[in-house]
């Protein structure tokens, strides 16, 4: 059963002019968690967009294929990225902006993003996500449920830091970061460019752009090379 009305989803010029409306891109479970973070701020989610047509409705809302004719003419919306994936994020995120899309910031009620702390344009704090002062994230970042930034960490744009994460004072962090869930850094630490960090690494040094790590002490045990998949090279 689809409990959602047909006309539930405005007009595409509906959308665009409702600021307190936003369009979320990525009908995954992260999708869910992004849309109920949307809703607990007051922020209605009117339409969801995803790439495999034969997902319908998330979480109530109408979910229209990326190639969907309707979409494609939408304009001046709102919007999020509901991918975890950092490079197909990132893709996204730029693809959406020459379509005349403004990029959110959403926060849940239940994080704490301190006063002097600053989320770029794109940006979602989940539920408990703690960030404190003078520490900087750019455009199109996850704080997923439960991570913990602390005091002058400095990251980049496209940065997913996974439930659980602790990052010690001073962490840098290049764009495309991934920080897998529960991975702690020590402070000071600085992390290259699209450089993932395995769940529960515990990393002591430095790491090169483009590298995987993982393991206590954290340890690189590959370079990344992989190509994006096509769907997102639009
Ligand atoms: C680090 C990571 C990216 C490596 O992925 P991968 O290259 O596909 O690695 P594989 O799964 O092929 O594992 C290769 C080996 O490394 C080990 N390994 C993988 N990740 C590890 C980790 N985080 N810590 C310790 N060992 C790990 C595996 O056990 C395996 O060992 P084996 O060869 O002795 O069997 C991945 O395991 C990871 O930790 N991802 C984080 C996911 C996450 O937190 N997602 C949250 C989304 S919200």
């Amino acid at each position: 059963m689809n409990p959602v009305r047909p006309d539930s989803r405005g007009s595409p010029q509906s959308r665009s002019r409702d600021p307190q409306s936003i369009i979320v891109f990525g009908a995954s479970g992260h999708g869910k968690v992004v849309m109920d973070v949307a809703r607990r701020g007051g922020v209605e989610v009117t339409l969801v967009v995803d790439d495999d047509p034969k997902c319908h409705s998330l979480s109530g809302v109408p979910v229209l294929s990326a190639l969907d004719p309707e979409w494609i003419a939408t304009k001046e919306f709102n919007y999020i990225i509901a991918i975890g994936v950092n490079a197909a994020r990132a893709s996204v995120f730029d693809r959406l902006g020459t379509q005349g899309g403004i990029a959110r910031t959403l926060v849940h009620p239940s994080s704490v993003v301190a006063e002097s702390a600053s989320l770029g344009a794109g940006t979602v704090a989940c539920a408990g996500a703690v960030v404190n002062p003078d520490s900087v994230f750019g455009k199109n970042c996850i704080l997923n449920t439960s991570c913990s930034v602390d005091h002058d960490c400095v990251l980049g744009d496209h940065v997913h830091v996974c439930p659980g994460v602790r990052l010690a004072g001073g962490v840098m962090a290049g764009d495309g970061v991934m920080f897998g869930t529960g991975a702690i850094v020590i402070p000071g630490v600085k992390i290259g460019a699209w450089s993932i960090v395995g769940a529960g690494a515990v990393v002591l040094r430095d790491v090169p752009d483009r590298c995987v790590v993982f393991g206590n002490p954290a340890r690189v045990v590959r370079s990344i090379k992989r190509a994006l998949p096509p769907i997102f090279q639009m």
